[in-house]
């Protein structure tokens, strides 16, 4: 394969650094890397395969030649650039929730509808929310088996999800309390402490009470998946853990599937590992899915309410299969 001139936007936001960590650790075929930013970060460096390379702000001239450009700078940045981007020439790798929705953007996880990848009319391929990947990885091949027909997630989502300022809160917070010092809420990443608690708001509310990451997990499962009737519900919940996801999802089919069968059937599924031994204290966990690929499935049971239902417990780095990865391995099938 011919090298590829590949613009990363947000190469300096937490995303954007594990973007430029991944092309290499896979070894993307890049034969130049532009790394861009909003104006604060105008000359600073970053690291790309053992060299330096310069950050610039992005402007209308910034993806001339470009053959992959890989947003991750908010949907607003979003909005404003990819269609920049698409006129000169290249195709845009979005993971901000600017196109998800959008029926002519195709929202992508390889080992699901990598097909969708292809019917690309707008230059646009949309990164779907961190939170719906691990889960839909976890339940398609479960799905394939027995057919879904209700989902119910709540989640357990890192501050690393929230970028730089979601971790400077939890490192502060967690700094002032071990100098004995009063935690003080900063307010820019969340309206409340988040150090020692728990914060069940990821993003605005709407008027029922549902909030974005919420309808994001709805929606989302429900496109990615192709299954338009899905039911879906639960609750997204911030939780004071430097970097992975948990989930605990349950999941009813149209037909039985035994704990058993679904053991199996996660054993082989791409981009799963089962850790799935409880009484052996071995399940997944946060610490263990950091700055790896994979998302991790465990604790896998009859669910003890609902008839034809499993309940399992699925974890997974935000930052890695949630956002880079995943928009690499897109990068990789076109
Ligand atoms: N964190 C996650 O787990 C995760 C997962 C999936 C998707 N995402 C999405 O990925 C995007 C970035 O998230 P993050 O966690 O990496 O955030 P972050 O650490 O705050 O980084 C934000 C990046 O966007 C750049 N940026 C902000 N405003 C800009 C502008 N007006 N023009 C150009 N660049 C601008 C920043 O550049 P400066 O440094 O110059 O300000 C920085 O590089 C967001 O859309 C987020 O929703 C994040």
């Amino acid at each position: 394969m011919n090298g590829k001139k590949v613009a990363v936007l947000g190469a300096t936001g937490l995303v954007g650094r594990e973007m430029l960590k991944t092309l290499e650790q896979r070894k993307f075929p890049v034969s130049e890397i532009v790394p861009l930013a909003s104006p604060r970060s105008e000359g600073i460096k970053v690291k790309f395969c053992g060299e330096e390379v310069t950050v610039h702000a992005v402007n209308e001239n910034s993806f001339k030649g470009v053959d992959v450009a890989i947003f991750s700078a908010g949907g607003k940045t979003s909005k404003q650039w990819a269609p920049v981007a698409v006129a000169s020439g290249a195709t845009v790798i979005d993971n901000s929730s600017a196109w998800r929705m959008d029926p002519d953007v195709p929202l992508v996880v390889p080992e699901i509808n990598p097909e969708d990848a292809h019917g690309c009319k707008k230059g646009i391929i949309a990164n779907p929310n961190c939170a719906t990947i691990q889960a839909v990885v976890a339940l398609y091949p479960l799905h394939k088996e027995a057919g879904l027909v209700y989902i119910n997630i709540s989640t357990y989502q890192s501050v690393s999800g929230t970028g730089k300022k979601g971790l400077d809160a939890l490192t502060n917070e967690s700094f002032a309390w071990a100098r004995g010092e009063d935690v003080k809420c900063e307010g820019k990443a969340y309206p409340h402490q988040i150090a020692f608690n728990l914060l069940p708001h990821i993003g605005p509310f709407d008027d029922e009470g549902i909030s974005e990451e919420e309808w994001k997990m709805v929606n989302e499962s429900r496109k990615i998946m192709h299954i338009p009737d899905l039911r879906v519900s639960g609750i997204t919940v911030r939780v004071p853990v430097f970097r992975a996801h948990g989930e605990s999802v349950t999941a009813q089919f149209k037909n039985e599937l035994t704990p058993q069968r679904a053991r199996e059937i996660l054993k082989t599924a791409p981009g799963v590992i089962l850790r799935d031994d409880p009484k052996n204290n071995i399940y997944p966990l946060p610490i263990e899915a950091a700055d790896n690929d994979a998302v991790y499935v465990g604790r896998i049971r009859r669910d003890t309410g609902l008839n034809n239902a499993l309940a399992m417990w699925v974890v997974s780095d935000n930052l890695r299969k949630g956002a880079a990865l995943n928009a690499v391995q897109i990068a990789e099938i076109l």
